[in-house]
């Protein structure tokens, strides 16, 4: 399996090289990390829920225009992408109070916000990702302002296009955290949607219980990781139901047209 070389390996994900130049390989492990990963265990199943879930969202953004890594999915397992240049900045989106800025500003979980609010945050373990300004970025050279601008009117474009998405399968897109990279050709540069949206980066709250089916279920100790994905997958019309009468069904990946399937890894 791991023939080939590992460019690097992250919390939840490894980026493989790639089969041809300026492609690079994504690989979803089953790793489930919190509190900049204190909190750590494997998940079975997580990865490849999360490898369907985000070619899903990747390939309907695609066909709105938005430009992203996305080329195709490998197997159960991994992701043909293209090999971009990561802006150290994770661009959270918030529709509804939860999380960190309920904390910070004292606003209640579940408040509605008045507007999509975008925030930064600088991607460095060591310091926690702490929150950065547009200043930051300008001033350390992160993005420049024009950078800066595509990835704000992008980022919003991408919430409308989840809340839509979601609200029509019942569920509430709360917040989520996306990330952009450089994407260089010849002498052109772009910035393309990078990284992965899945449960593990968004907050999906069911419309008619509030019931959580994202990775707060796992910061906060409430069980049913899985499963809660899963539910996701389903409702997107990505997994079936499977039921055999056991106590954990097993859902079954529904087929798709590619030949992706026939060639899984593991
Ligand atoms: P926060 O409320 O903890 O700041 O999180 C905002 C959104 O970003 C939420 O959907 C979870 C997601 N997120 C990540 O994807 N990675 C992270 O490291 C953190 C802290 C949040």
């Amino acid at each position: 399996m791991s023939r080939r070389r590992k460019i690097y390996e992250g919390k939840a994900k490894i980026i493989y090289e790639g089969p041809e130049p300026g492609t690079v390989i994504q690989h979803f492990k089953d790793d489930a990390t919190a509190f900049n990963a204190k909190k750590h265990e494997i998940i079975e199943g997580k990865g490849v829920i999360n490898n369907r879930i985000s070619e899903y969202i990747f390939q309907g953004l695609g066909e709105i225009g938005v430009q992203t890594h996305f080329i195709k999915r490998l197997n159960m397992r991994e992701q043909l992408v293209h090999k971009l240049e990561i802006i150290p900045i994770e661009v959270v989106v918030r529709n509804i109070a939860a999380g960190s800025i309920s904390k910070r500003l004292g606003i209640k979980e579940g408040t509605q916000l008045p507007r999509p609010i975008i925030e930064f945050f600088y991607k460095d373990d060591d310091l926690d990702d702490p929150m950065i300004l547009e200043e930051h970025i300008n001033a350390f050279g992160w993005a420049s302002p024009g950078e800066i601008d595509e990835i704000m009117s992008t980022a919003l474009r991408v919430n409308d296009f989840l809340a839509g998405l979601f609200r029509g399968i019942g569920i509430r897109l709360v917040d989520f955290k996306i990330e952009f990279g450089r994407q260089f050709e010849e002498d052109m540069m772009r910035i393309l949607l990078a990284d992965e949206i899945s449960p593990d980066n968004c907050r999906l709250w069911d419309v008619e219980t509030n019931k959580k089916l994202d990775k707060d279920r796992f910061r906060q100790d409430m069980g049913g990781m899985v499963e809660a994905y899963q539910e996701v997958a389903i409702r997107l019309g990505i997994l079936n139901p499977g039921n055999n009468g056991e106590e954990r069904p097993k859902p079954v990946l529904v087929s798709s047209n590619t030949s992706a399937d026939k060639d899984k890894t593991d």
